[in-house]
């Protein structure tokens, strides 16, 4: 499981205003080696900055940041971060990634707030779950330090480039992976850490999600690495998203892999449902991810009175559900999608189960509140919304 968070929020009076302190004082060091870093950049990486023209429609992770920051491990020590032009990179073919698939990323977000502020939404929480990645792939882990200072620097690089319409941002894209050129099995012992920024739109197109119910492939089994963000779990979903897409889908709803009867989770994000009011998303185990949107969404919906349940959702359960009208809404939530609605499952066969179409939905009410605090136009617990400049 991940480390909890260390500052915990909803604290009461004078425990509160500690926290937020603490939590300032932390974010304004942070800055500070941010902007030493900032001082150093060379002429290529400002050109690269200043010549960069951002088109209006940016897509999904298609448009990069002309910087790229990068440190590398060897002999048990991280180098420090150097900051680059965008660009290409030569890695050996016998380097361990291309051939054991030792990999990890992350995925957060910088929004632009109303005064043009880039606000950061809780980046502890990736370096945190970067290193839990980093332990079960038997990587070394990166300082928390260095890995926020790489993307507080890249964000603020990068600031000008921040998309404003509400649900856009810059999608930054952390990574470390194997370099060492030998075709033994065993952990590489030298290791490259990277950070990419993409000004970024809607991860979805307008309108509800169609969800392909997966009865046959699995994404993760008890005891793998379904709890690590590492690329392998991902290519272990193409393969069905292939059949998602020719069922006219989106994305996969995976089940487990013994009885095929839990729904874990989606491919790129978790899954939350609503029966009776009650807002219900499986328990994390040792085959899902566990999504810093979905914490959030958890916590956000129980300030806002909701009563959050994470338990067992058996496929039968959500389909049962649906058809009787218990379950009025499902959604996706995930740094990409932020909260997604579902429209609709459906099977291999082709039969579907439609949810309602519901004039207030408890989903969007959620995105709403989410995003008021991602792009700062509401004060979210202590933390969650870091300002970078
Ligand atoms: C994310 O939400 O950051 C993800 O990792 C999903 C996807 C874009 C890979």
């Amino acid at each position: 499981m991940l480390p909890n968070n260390s500052c915990k929020v909803y604290l009461s009076g004078a425990m509160q205003l500690t926290c937020a302190y603490q939590v300032k004082s932390v974010i304004s060091r942070q800055n500070k080696r941010v902007l030493k870093m900032m001082s150093e950049i060379s002429s290529a990486v400002k050109n690269a900055i200043e010549n960069f023209i951002v088109p209006k429609d940016v897509g999904f992770g298609t448009l990069i940041s002309p910087v790229m920051i990068e440190a590398n491990f060897k002999d048990n020590q991280w180098s420090d971060l150097q900051i680059l032009p965008y660009g290409d990179i030569t890695i050996p073919p016998t380097a361990k990634v291309f051939h054991y698939a030792q990999e990890i990323f992350e995925g957060l977000k910088a929004y632009k707030s109303p005064n043009g502020e880039a606000l950061l939404f809780r980046p502890e929480q990736n370096a945190k779950r970067f290193n839990y990645s980093a332990k079960r792939m038997a990587m070394p882990e990166t300082p928390e330090e260095m890995f926020l200072t790489a993307c507080k620097t890249i964000t603020m690089l990068s600031k000008r480039f921040i998309p404003e319409a509400s649900g856009s941002s810059l999608y930054i894209r952390p990574f470390m992976f194997a370099t060492e050129a030998t075709l033994g099995i065993k952990p590489s012992s030298e290791f490259k850490f990277m950070v990419l920024a993409s000004p970024s739109g809607s991860y979805f197109k307008a309108g509800g999600l169609n969800v392909f119910i997966e009865r046959s492939a699995i994404r993760a089994c008890p005891g793998g690495v379904g709890t690590a963000k590492t690329g392998g779990n991902y290519a272990a979903s193409l393969l069905s998203s292939t059949k998602a897409i020719d069922h006219g889908c989106q994305q996969t709803l995976w089940l487990d892999a013994i009885n095929h009867q839990k729904i874990e989770e989606m491919s790129g994000m978790n899954f939350m449902c609503i029966k009776n009011n009650k807002i219900i998303t499986p328990e994390l185990t040792d085959t899902i991810l566990s999504g810093i949107t979905r914490a959030s969404v958890i916590e956000l919906a129980k300030t806002e009175g909701y009563e959050v349940i994470e338990r067992t959702i058996e496929i039968d359960e959500l389909i049962d559900g649906v058809k009787s009208g218990e379950i009025t809404e499902a959604f996706a939530c995930g740094t990409a999608a932020i909260i997604t609605p579902i429209e609709k499952f459906i099977e291999e066969n082709g039969i579907s189960y439609e949810l309602p179409k519901l004039d207030t939905p408890i989903s969007l009410k959620l995105r709403s509140h989410l995003l008021d605090i991602q792009e700062g136009r509401k004060e979210g617990p202590a933390g969650w919304s870091q300002i970078v400049d």
